[in-house]
């Protein structure tokens, strides 16, 4: 062969590289999408807000405070979250208890103090110990219910992620005639 000839041969390996990279770029681009698809669809929770929000902070699982949260917080959200209480709770004036205690006022209520409401003996004896529903005991028991109140009858998982129930307990606040002051 001359020196044309090996010419031929090397633009030939020289583009049969290059090709094989861009087909290699090209499947990337076709595939990685349907990956975080799947990833989205992969939780096993398909309700609307775990599928709009699959790119949100992961649940978080260490209870962080919400104190420096609220004052910023989503008023609008945390009464979408509110939705899954309401199975359990009415949060209007002068609701009535139903599997669970109304909770109209319930930012700095005693614990265990709706009229009526026939709690949890560990409800009961945090309320006598003089605790209240403050922004920290709200926020420890709604990260993990069972966890803050050891024997509560409240049969709900908990709001995991930080953000979450910082607007959750920011909507409570505003359940009320004059909502509790925002804490400094
Ligand atoms: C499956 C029913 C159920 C769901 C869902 C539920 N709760 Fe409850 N909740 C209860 C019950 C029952 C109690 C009484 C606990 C006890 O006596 O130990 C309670 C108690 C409470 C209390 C204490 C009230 C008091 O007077 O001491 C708060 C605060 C509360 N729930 C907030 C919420 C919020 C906010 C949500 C939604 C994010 C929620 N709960 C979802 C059943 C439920």
């Amino acid at each position: 062969m001359d020196g044309f000839e090996w010419n031929k041969v090397f633009m030939g390996i020289i583009l049969a590289l290059l090709v094989g990279k861009l087909s290699g770029k090209v499947a990337d681009l076709l595939v990685n999408p349907n990956t975080d698809i799947a990833n989205a669809y992969s939780h096993g929770d398909t309700t609307p807000e775990a599928v709009k929000g699959a790119g949100a902070p992961a649940p978080q699982d260490v209870l962080e405070p919400i104190e420096p949260l609220l004052a910023a917080a989503n008023i609008a959200e945390g009464e979408k979250i509110a939705k899954k209480c309401l199975q359990c709770h009415s949060l209007e004036k002068g609701g009535a208890n139903k599997i669970g205690p109304h909770l109209w006022e319930v930012v700095n209520r005693p614990i265990a103090h709706a009229e009526g409401f026939a709690y949890s003996s560990a409800a009961q004896d945090a309320g006598k110990a003089g605790k209240v529903w403050d922004y920290h005991n709200l926020n420890a028991f709604l990260h993990k219910p069972k966890e803050f109140l050891n024997g509560t009858k409240m049969a709900f998982i908990g709001v995991k992620n930080t953000k979450e129930r910082a607007d959750l307990i920011a909507y409570l606040r505003t359940l009320a005639d004059s909502p509790a002051p925002l804490p400094k």
